[in-house]
């Protein structure tokens, strides 16, 4: 034994980062929701005037030690977090540092580490042990990289990567479940047995929440309504349903780039799927979708009315593809979660459908989880014991996998887990291959 036994218990709290490309949430092992949820993307402005270092004053003030100053970062400013990166700045860009799923812009990363360390933990890394979550689809080299990162640089004395779907299936109470997760950029249905990913059956398709904000962008565009995102209204008048917007325009904007700007936009177009939009129970028709009860909305512009039809259309979607787009091969929610458990081992089956964990924001749109019920109670044999479950809660459902890490890391029995400082010293960074298959 390592000895790694040292950092359970109460003295030293882990910490559990959940990474995804929404947010990143982060917070103490044993609590019940997370501390912070920073989004997955900086705000970087080219700053010649700061060829030296990267700190700046307002965006994150990170401790002097932990910043480096590679070329690569010289005369950028970093603005992290909601309250600096919605801000309007001159020639602000906002970048993701994730990529399907996974850390791609390590640079961008550890400013965000930094961060997190320095505002929301306001504690020294080296007092915590981390469990960080990863897609089940993770690859060796980004493991090894992780690793040494928060070893090497953060000086962790503990480390821990598990499978997201993993935690969230821990989160639910079961270590064999099929995790049905649907967050912004991807939806999957992966098989976990005995709290092990099922690598060879993991089905996923790019359908998710960023997928449904572009359809409603369109619909909206199509029907000739202008998504006006708050930082650019300076005041507005009452006005009828339907009626032209009638807003002024916030004096003094700096020049903002496109992809901030885009931003803005994006958030605008969330707030209305998660207000607006809802999943009919059975497969859409027209006339079902529209005996249903309208949904009234009303745009930072001023701009409102009632959506109908449209409002169940749209995430169909993720059920049936071809609704949205003829021809649309892509598998839908239920299709996905099928084809999973069909690539399982006939034994392992039963369990899997007995379990189907729903989690990820994206399954926040009303009926979702109702809908995939349906959906499968079709597609497998009525002899099949089917159950869905999804926590009802907002916390429990949107931060499913950091909870499951969570709990994870306080059990006593996981203490023995981590790859401790110790056993890396000594073993490298391909100690995380070997401990955390
Ligand atoms: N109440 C809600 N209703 C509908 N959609 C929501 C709701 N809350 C969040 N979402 C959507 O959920 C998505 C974010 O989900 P989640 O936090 O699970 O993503 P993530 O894990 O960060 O990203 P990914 O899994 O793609 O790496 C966004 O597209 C957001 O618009
Ligand atoms: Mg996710």
């Amino acid at each position: 034994m390592s000895g790694s036994m040292l950092y359970g218990g109460d003295e030293i709290g882990a910490l559990v980062f959940d990474v995804g490309h929404y947010s990143l949430r982060v917070g103490y092992a044993q609590e019940d929701s997370p501390k912070a949820e920073i989004p997955a993307v900086v705000g970087v402005v080219d700053d010649p005037n700061n060829a030296t270092t990267i700190r700046s004053s307002d965006a994150m003030d990170v401790d002097e030690k932990k910043t480096d100053t590679t070329p690569s970062n010289a005369g950028k400013k970093y603005y992290i977090d909601t309250t600096t990166l919605h801000v309007p700045r001159k020639g602000m860009e906002v970048v993701s540092y994730m990529k399907d799923g996974m850390i791609e812009d390590w640079d961008l990363f550890e400013k965000v580490l930094d961060y997190t360390y320095a505002k929301c933990i306001q504690s020294e890394s080296e007092y915590h042990p981390v469990l960080m979550s990863e897609a089940p689809w993770n690859v060796r080299s980004k493991r090894e990289r992780l690793t040494e990162l928060m070893f090497e640089k953060y000086n962790v004395p503990a480390f821990f990567l598990a499978k997201n779907a993993v935690l969230a299936a821990f989160a639910n109470g079961r270590a064999t479940a099929l995790v049905v997760d649907s967050g912004a950029t991807h939806t999957s249905a992966v098989p976990v047995q005995d709290g092990y990913v099922l690598t060879q059956a993991i089905v996923k398709s790019p359908l998710g929440g960023d997928y449904i904000s572009m359809q409603c962008k369109q619909h909206l565009q199509d029907n000739d309504i202008e998504i006006v995102p708050s930082y650019l209204v300076g005041s507005k008048e009452v006005v009828k349903e339907r009626e032209k917007p009638r807003w002024t325009k916030r004096r003094n904007l700096p020049d903002v780039t496109t992809s901030w700007h885009s931003y803005e936009v994006k958030r605008v177009v969330q707030d209305f799927q998660a207000s607006v939009l809802q999943v009919l129970e059975t497969p859409f028709d027209e006339k079902t979708a529209s005996a249903m009860p309208a949904a009234h909305y009303e745009f930072p512009s001023g701009f409102h009315q009632d959506f109908g039809s449209e409002r169940f259309r749209i995430p169909e979607a993720l059920f049936d593809p071809g609704v949205v787009a003829a021809g649309n091969t892509m598998l839908g929610v239920g299709h996905i979660a099928t084809t999973s458990v069909g690539m399982c081992d006939v034994d392992a089956r039963p369990a899997l459908y007995a379990s189907v964990v729903v989690t990820g924001g994206n399954s926040f749109i009303q009926g979702f989880p109702d809908r995939l019920g349906r959906d499968l109670s079709a597609r497998v044999p009525a002899s099949v014991r089917l159950k869905t479950m999804s926590a009802n809660g907002c916390a429990e459902r949107r931060f499913g996998a950091w909870i499951g890490g969570s709990i994870l890391a306080s059990v006593g029995s996981f203490q023995q887990m981590w790859v401790s400082s110790q056993e890396y010293d000594e073993g490298g960074k391909g100690q995380i291959e070997r401990k955390c298959p």
